[in-house]
């Protein structure tokens, strides 16, 4: 049995429980279960109170009360210091507030436009296909038709990565029609769609990485009255149903006939005259009659199919659309930039 309580051992408890660091949370929940605790000190001290004779009880009783109380006190101070430590670390915080929301990511205006050009071209029935971006002279150049000397071929429009033999940066998406032509049987109806690359000087106006659209249709007796026809419907519906239209001659010689599309824009803004270099019209793509050496270069006999390509820049569209003035907002990648555009 515990001796009985005296005044002598409170003052000592007293001492020892002001000594104690009560600064963390922790600590004072220590604190709290040690002396307020069912195990208590408190209840032990309170269980030895009952043990003092009777003519003690009055003095000791009081003194008793003194330290519960001196202890509740030093409780308390604690308590509130930390209190207030904790508003200070989270003062401004009101946990009841709803949250600011998820940030949603957007896409970006280029990949609006390409597929929108996708999505009409696949009402059309064309399928999407795909090809590398590191390429060899064959699926760029000579697969294509162009002859050795061609200008295109020289080191400044061309990344070369390797020479003899060539690999190369594609310089257009032609390159997948000639892989496509190679590994299927007609008829076909391909949209291609991917990233270009020439070695020109960067401004407003131009770039050395820009995006094409390429399409390839391939069956039997397909005519230039058909390819008219296909990028007139494509063209009403990506610029609406008035939109006027006019292929000029052109070359590539990769088809034959050779054309340029154009499509009347107007000129109501400065991004219209620039864009359309002060003709309102708007060059969108080449396209033409796939030559036969082309075809039959990729295994396609020319005596039985026939078709036509065509190859579309898609930022001078979305520049349009959008009344962008540079180029360059596409590659930069300013989220202030990307993020708003919602739909093409
Ligand atoms: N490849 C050509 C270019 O990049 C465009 C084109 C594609 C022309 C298909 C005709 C047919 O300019």
């Amino acid at each position: 049995m515990a001796d009985i309580l005296d005044r002598v051992e409170l003052d000592r408890l007293l001492t020892e429980a002001q000594a104690e660091a009560l600064e963390t949370p922790e600590a004072l929940e220590e604190f709290r279960i040690t002396h307020f605790g069912r195990q208590g000190l408190l209840k032990d001290l309170n269980e030895r109170f009952r043990q003092v004779p009777g003519e003690q009880k009055r003095e000791m009783g009081q003194a008793l009360n003194a330290f519960k109380g001196a202890l509740q006190t030093l409780f308390d101070e604690a308590s509130s210091i930390l209190d207030a430590q904790f508003d200070a670390q989270t003062s401004g915080q009101d946990p009841t507030l709803p949250s600011g929301g998820v940030k949603v990511g957007s896409h970006h205006p280029l990949s609006l436009v390409r597929r929108e050009i996708l999505d009409i071209f696949a009402r059309m029935g064309f399928v999407v296909a795909d090809g590398p971006e590191i390429e060899d002279d064959w699926h760029v150049f000579s697969g294509l038709n162009f002859p050795e000397e061609h200008p295109a071929r020289d080191m400044q429009d061309t990344f070369f990565i390797q020479r003899d033999p060539d690999l190369l940066l594609r310089t257009h998406t032609s390159s997948v029609q000639v892989r496509e032509m190679e590994r299927r049987d007609p008829p076909f109806r391909l949209v291609m769609p991917g990233r270009v690359f020439r070695n020109e000087a960067i401004s407003a106006r131009s770039h050395c990485i820009f995006h094409q659209v390429e399409g390839l249709y391939i069956d039997k007796g397909v005519s230039f009255a058909d390819m008219k026809q296909t990028l007139l419907m494509f063209a009403q519906q990506l610029f609406g149903a008035d939109v006027k239209i006019r292929l000029r001659p052109s070359y590539f010689p990769f088809t034959e006939p050779s054309a340029e599309m154009d499509v009347y824009w107007g000129l109501k803004t400065e991004v219209d005259k620039r864009i359309t270099k002060g003709t309102g019209w708007l060059e969108i793509m080449g396209c033409g009659m796939v030559d036969p050496a082309v075809l039959e270069a990729s295994g396609v006999d020319p005596e039985v199919y026939s078709g036509f390509a065509f190859g579309m820049g898609i930022e001078r569209i979305a520049m349009l659309k959008w009344q962008i003035g540079d180029l360059r907002l596409f590659f930069e990648n300013d989220m202030r930039f990307n993020a708003q555009f919602t739909r093409a």
